[in-house]
């Protein structure tokens, strides 16, 4: 539960209610004393992953990755732009946690590049690779900083023959996860197990559009999405069999978010069964324990394979859920339709930030904590990543970027109305610390707070650095 009394919350809905009532007299001088605060102790973070940011990609007995052939084949990434440098981060680690601490964040979600560990993908470890985040992790710690690892953040050693399309992929992953966590989880204390389900799956051989760039037919597709899910409860349960007692265990999921475009009953019913319909073969699978009849009967001959006992493994309890938020569909209740709800397409007017698929839609942030909540009543949630691409012009050594600034104030403050109803949200990590290389699109597009000038590594806070550091300092929407 969050820490605020019923009163507390009674005010901000009353205030909010009186506001969007029409604001008599009375109630606009109450909005004005409208808190945006949240709970005591909420965790605020930066989230980055290691092929985004660390490069040393031959260094130190790495294996190749998916993404490094990826990134190396001409045409598959803008500007032919590949991780072998990014931000530089696997020798300037210290450096990046002097941001962090500068910031005043008290968590940072971090992944393990996998082939650091086994460059083979299962095997021998490689005790340089382990060192290396020994080295991280304790310098986060001396700096008061609490690491969040991400366990597969889609570099996948590419020694693993046929990659997710193979069922012993999910095996090796869940070795890899457990030796990990026995080795970090004296100091380190919350694991997430993979990163954006969907991404790693369908982005890469549905629609070919990150590594390896495979376009499969729906049973291959549906298959690579059932290993995806059973790596995770694998590496759920291998992280709890070898790690010091009292850690967390969690993933972080880019559940397929719908927003009712008018907040009343029968919009909210339909797209909260939009929410547990479109993600079937994800989380409704992870948190029920099963596939959806709708899901297997719409995929038909095409359904995965499943073996007995998976879906237990599947469904192995968690003790938090971690949602990346960035954009939503709109949904209203249609009767009409076999499904009773239609998913509106945007329009081309409707607001985006730099990336093409960056729609503008702040609610998520509530309705995301909100459905997830009610659906599947997890423990805890976090939001494991939010965040934003902006154009970002450097002028005289300043990034003005009140566009994003705009973007997370509106964000955090539909987040705040989760917290305020009491929906058992505990943290925040902004997507990203820096700017780092954004997968397909290379380094065209910057999510970072802070600059980075690729060509001499320097990092440059942004104001949207300078704005998160003061909304930290007071635990209020700023
Ligand atoms: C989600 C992914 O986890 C992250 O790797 C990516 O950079 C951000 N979204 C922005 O697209």
């Amino acid at each position: 539960m969050t820490n605020y009394s019923r009163r507390e919350i009674g005010k901000v809905l009353g205030a909010a209610t009186a506001l969007a009532a029409g604001g008599a007299g009375s109630a606009v001088a109450e909005a004005a004393t409208l808190d945006l605060g949240f709970p005591q102790g909420f965790k605020w973070g930066c989230a980055t992953a290691a092929y985004q940011i660390e490069g040393a990609a031959k260094e130190d007995g790495r294996g190749a990755t998916n993404w490094d052939i990826f990134s190396h084949t001409p045409g598959k990434v803008a500007n032919g732009d590949t991780g072998d440098v990014a931000c530089d981060s696997y020798h300037r680690y210290a450096e990046d946690t002097q941001l962090l601490k500068r910031l005043g964040v008290s968590t940072y979600r971090m992944s393990l590049a996998w082939s650091r560990i086994f460059p083979e993908g299962r095997g021998k470890p490689n005790q340089k690779g382990v060192d290396h985040y020994n080295k991280v992790v304790d310098n986060l710690l001396e700096n008061g900083i609490d690491p969040y690892i991400t366990m597969f953040h889609w570099d996948l050693p590419a020694a693993l023959p046929g990659g997710w399309q193979n069922r012993d992929t999910a095996y090796a992953f869940a070795d890899y996860a457990g030796y990990m966590a026995g080795k970090l989880s004296d100091r380190v204390k919350n694991f997430m197990t993979v990163n954006e389900l969907r991404c790693f799956t369908d982005l890469s051989h549905l629609q070919g559009i990150h590594a390896p760039g495979l376009k499969l037919p729906p049973a291959g597709v549906n298959q690579v999405r059932h290993h995806g899910v059973l790596a995770h409860g694998l590496a759920v349960q291998a992280i709890r069999a070898h790690a010091k007692p009292g850690i967390q265990v969690g993933l972080a999921d880019n559940t397929t978010m719908r927003v009712p475009v008018i907040e009343t009953a029968e919009h909210i019913e339909a797209a909260k069964k939009a929410i547990r319909e479109d993600n079937a073969m994800f989380l409704t699978a992870i948190m029920e324990g099963k596939y959806l009849d709708s899901y297997l009967q719409g995929e038909g001959a095409a359904a995965p394979k499943v073996q007995s006992g998976d879906m237990a493994i599947i469904s192995s309890p968690l003790d938090f859920v971690a949602l990346n938020i960035y954009t939503p569909d709109y949904v209203r209740a249609d009767p009409s339709s076999p499904k009773g709800y239609t998913v509106l397409p945007h329009l081309p007017q409707s607001p985006r930030m730099a990336s093409p698929w960056l729609y503008v839609g702040p609610e998520v942030m509530y309705w995301g904590v909100r459905y997830v909540s009610e659906l599947w009543g997890p423990k805890t949630l976090y939001i494991s990543e939010n965040g934003c691409s902006a154009d970002d012009p450097l002028t005289a050594g300043r990034v003005d970027d009140s566009d994003r600034v705009m973007y997370l104030r509106n964000y955090l403050t539909h987040l705040h109305r989760a917290a305020a109803e009491g929906y058992p949200i505990k943290g925040y990590f902004l997507w990203s610390l820096m700017d780092n290389f954004e997968w397909a699109d290379g380094y065209t597009k910057r999510f970072g707070i802070h600059y980075v000038d690729f060509a001499t590594q320097k990092r440059i806070p942004k104001l949207s650095a300078a704005w998160y550091k003061e909304m930290i300092r007071q635990n209020r929407v700023v």
